[in-house]
């Protein structure tokens, strides 16, 4: 099942190299304007282009095959999809007999037993990421009170952002790849959402951050560092207590792992050296998604 949430039902489809990829949003209310600009700016910051994100160039042209009608939402379920067209599976053909290491090739071949299609990933690609990024977009502007905004703090453990096209480039060559972390801070929210338990605010959110490819690690206000200070130096910054928002602002972080498909390890294809390049906005889409469901 690929769903998440229950007021706001985010439900997305396809593969690499399939026809399209897209999501489906059930929950919007009637009456939002909405088009294709609306995206543009979201769709772009998850393009790949810089130093270290694959050369694969897609036109990601939403198309809106429900929900949409004279530029305004209609209340019923909404489906964007975003057509393929520049792939080259050929690269891709040797994944079901040679799975890669680090990629879901092996597991999606035993769990779907070898009726997944492996080109490109198939379902597991990163390109399924755009379907998540135009729900963002929707959520962001269902809320206009909250700021959503996550940005990258490190590249291969570097914290000097003028060092990270260098350091990229230098793994590129060497045939390797980077990680990074993602910190996303969330503005404007009430005291009050999220449950005791199950539900709490930090469940949901890893819930869904979690469902990006490559998330390895989340921790909210100083996280694993807390375990290593006293009592008297925790100020408990991160905006949730008790699994409920307490008013001041949601804070958290994302470790993404460096891409399995590399270069030193034979891996043929058009890769990412560092896909968390391209993540910031992944990420605020899923924060988004969250609280569009609270
Ligand atoms: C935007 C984006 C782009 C990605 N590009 C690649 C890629 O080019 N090559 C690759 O091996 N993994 C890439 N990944 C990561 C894989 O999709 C991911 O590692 C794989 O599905 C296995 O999932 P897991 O790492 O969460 O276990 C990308 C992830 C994202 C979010």
């Amino acid at each position: 099942m690929n769903t998440f949430g229950n007021k706001f039902r985010v439900s997305i489809f396809g593969e690499s190299h399939g026809p399209v990829v897209g999501v489906t949003v059930d929950g919007v209310p009637a009456g939002l304007p909405l088009s294709a600009d609306d995206f543009k700016a979201d769709i772009l910051r998850r393009k790949p282009g810089a130093v270290g994100t694959t050369p694969r160039v897609e036109a990601d042209v939403p198309d809106f095959l429900s929900g949409v009608y004279e530029g305004h939402t209609t209340g019923t379920p909404l489906t964007i999809i975003f057509r393929n067209e520049n792939t080259r599976s050929a690269d891709y053909a040797g994944f079901r007999e040679n799975p890669r290491p680090g990629h879901a090739d092996h597991v999606a071949d035993v769990k779907f037993s070898g009726f997944n299609d492996p080109r490109g990933g198939g379902h597991f690609s990163g390109r399924l990421t755009l379907g998540i990024v135009a729900a963002g977009v929707i959520a962001k502007k269902m809320h206009p009170e909250l700021s959503v905004k996550a940005v990258l703090k490190e590249v291969g453990g570097i914290a000097d952002a003028s060092l990270w096209s260098e350091a990229v480039k230098a793994a590129a060559e060497e045939g390797d790849s980077l990680g990074g972390i993602v910190e996303c801070r969330v503005q404007g929210l009430p005291i009050g959402l999220g449950e005791p338990f199950w539900d709490s605010v930090e469940s949901l959110i890893s819930h869904a951050v979690f469902a990006i490819p490559g998330v390895r690690g989340i921790e909210f206000g100083d996280g694993f560092g807390t375990a290593r200070i006293k009592g008297s130096e925790n100020t408990h910054k991160g905006g949730v207590v008790g699994g409920i928002t307490n008013g001041e602002e949601l804070l958290f972080r994302v470790a993404f792992k460096p891409t399995a498909s590399i270069a030193k390890a034979g891996i043929p294809g058009r890769h990412d050296a560092c896909f968390a390049l391209r993540t910031p906005v992944i990420t605020e889409a899923m924060t988004a998604i969250v609280f569009a469901n609270l």
